[in-house]
Order: C-alpha cells, then sequence, then structure tokens
C-alpha cells in the first residue's frame, strides 16, 4: 500500500534525519515503525502523509507516486501527529462533527459516521462531555476516532499511547487491534513499548540514525536472530536491543 525508495530527508542543508529508507507497508499490516529517539520516525512519518516534503526519494501509495497525487492521498489517509491540541471547549461528539465538516460530508452523514467512529474507539458514552474533562487516555482515542472520520485505508499514529497508563495503554491497543481486524484499516505505528508492539503487528521496521536496520515480519525477525542472540525464547526487545546500540551505549552490531 505504502512504498519508498531513498527517501531521504535533510533538515535547514545541513543535517540528515532520513537516509534513504525502502519501507514496504502491505495493506491490512499493522506496521510497527520502532527506532530510538531522533532516528527519524517523526520526520518519516510527515513525509509520508505529505506534510513535508523530501529531500529526495519516491513514496508510492498503491503504486501511484505521491507527489503526482497528493490529494488522493490526503483523502485515503488519517494521521495522529506526536502532539497536538484539541479545541478542549468542545464536546467529543462536536469535535467530531466540526472535523467532519472540514471533510466535507453533508449532514446526515457527518452524524452517522461520528457516532460510528464513537463507538469504534468506546467513547459513545462520553460522546457529550466537553473534552476538558477527559482523561489522556480518552483524548488519544478521540484523536484515533479523529482519523477514522473520512474511512481512510490507512491511519498513521505517531506514540499513540505516549503518557497513558497500562490501561489506557491496552485499550487503545484492543481498539487497534479491532479496526485492523473488523474495519481492514491498515496501520503504520510508532511506540517504544517494544512488548505491545511484538503483539499487535504483524511487521516491524527498526530504524537508527536515519538508517533501516531490517524490516521484517515479526515472526521471521526472531527466527533470523534466534541464533545470534544466545538466548532461549527471544523477543522483539532482543532484537532491538541486539541491532541498536540502545542498550549501556554498547553497539553489538557493526553497522
Ligand atoms: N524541523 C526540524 N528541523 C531540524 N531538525 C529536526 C527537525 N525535526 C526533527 N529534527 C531532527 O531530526 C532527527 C530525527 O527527528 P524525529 O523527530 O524524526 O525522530 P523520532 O524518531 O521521531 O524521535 P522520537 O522517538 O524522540 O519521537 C532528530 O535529530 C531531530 O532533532
Ligand atoms: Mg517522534
Amino acid at each position: 500500500m505504502i512504498k519508498t525508495i531513498g527517501l531521504r530527508k535533510v533538515y535547514n542543508n545541513d543535517y540528515e534525519a532520513v537516509k534513504h529508507l525502502d519501507l514496504n507497508v502491505g495493506r491490512g499490516d499493522i506496521y510497527g515503525f520502532l527506532g530510538p529517539n531522533g532516528a527519524g520516525k517523526t520526520t518519516t512519518i510527515r513525509m509520508l502523509t505529505g506534510l513535508i516534503e523530501p529531500t529526495e526519494g519516491m513514496v508510492f501509495f498503491n503504486d501511484r507516486e505521491v507527489s503526482k497525487g497528493k490529494q488522493e492521498l490526503k483523502n485515503n489517509i488519517g494521521v495522529l501527529p506526536e502532539s497536538h491540541g484539541y479545541y478542549e471547549w468542545m464536546t467529543g461528539k462536536q469535535y467530531l462533527l466540526f472535523f467532519a465538516s472540514l471533510y466535507g460530508m453533508n449532514k446526515a452523514s457527518r452524524i452517522q459516521r461520528t457516532n460510528d467512529v464513537l463507538e469504534m474507539v468506546d467513547l459513545t458514552e462520553k460522546a457529550n462531555i466537553r473534552i476538558h474533562q477527559y482523561s489522556r487516555g480518552m483524548k488519544q482515542r478521540l484523536g484515533i476516532a479523529r482519523t477514522l472520520l473520512h474511512e481512510p485505508q490507512i491511519i498513521f499514529l505517531d506514540e499513540p499511547t505516549l503518557g497513558l497508563d497500562p490501561q489506557g495503554q491496552k485499550d487503545i491497543e484492543n481498539i487497534l487491534v479491532q479496526l485492523n481486524k473488523e474495519q481492514g484499516v491498515t496501520i503504520f505505528i510508532t511506540s517504544h513499548l517494544l512488548k505491545d508492539i511484538e503483539r499487535i503487528c504483524n511487521r516491524v521496521a527498526i530504524v537508527q540514525r536515519g538508517s533501516l536496520l531490517v524490516e521484517d515480519t515479526i515472526p521471521s525477525l526472531l527466527t533470523t536472530y534466534e541464533a545470534m542472540i544466545e538466548k532461549e525464547n527471544v523477543n522483539l526487545e532482543d532484537v532491538f536491543f541486539f541491532l541498536t546500540d540502545e542498550k549501556r551505549g554498547e553497539s553489538k552490531h557493526d553497522l
């Protein structure tokens, strides 16, 4: 569904945040995009969603190059950015109706779709409460609901569980799995919670300092690195630490 070739971003003519990324996100994937702080994840999402221009490289959406069909891309994707504000004085329902009107939906479909997405993120009962009274978890769920309003094929979520308690994390996790299974939404997610990613994603990419270290399905990734990691029941976190030099600053792998 999404394919990049040689995607690169240089900020201010001197800082290469993303270096030649070749990514492949398949239809129906829950795709985990992982990497240490500063690896270039948010920068990549911003390029994939047309928010910033790549310095070099190409992005394809359903085999069509994005620069030739930006509007088509925008009509078919939803984005929950890393940090974003809400109109806190609105109720959850008013907020969604407002965004639905920005998408140009007619009144009947605005109301119908708002009710549907509220249901999908389990906020129906809180729909008429003002957002300033929402917990952080509820706000994030509302943000996910907003990304779904125009029935996109894929949603990009940049650390949607950041700052949430374990229950809040679990709620988001369940919602994403359900959206993927029942509505067929493809999900591109970044997170530092590797255990959650391992549970919900079928495919992951690990980036470090702007470069792709690996992209694979989780079972295949675990099989590949099992022999090298010399540990029983190797998990995604083991592979992450093996490939990156995050742990105590050691580089275990010459990349
Ligand atoms: N607008 C900008 N101008 C200049 N440098 C930037 C800009 N945005 C990001 N960077 C730099 O690019 C690098 C990658 O940043 P990015 O935010 O993409 O990383 P990230 O993987 O999302 O990190 P995190 O896990 O902390 O969210 C960082 O070194 C960052 O300081
Ligand atoms: Mg980021």
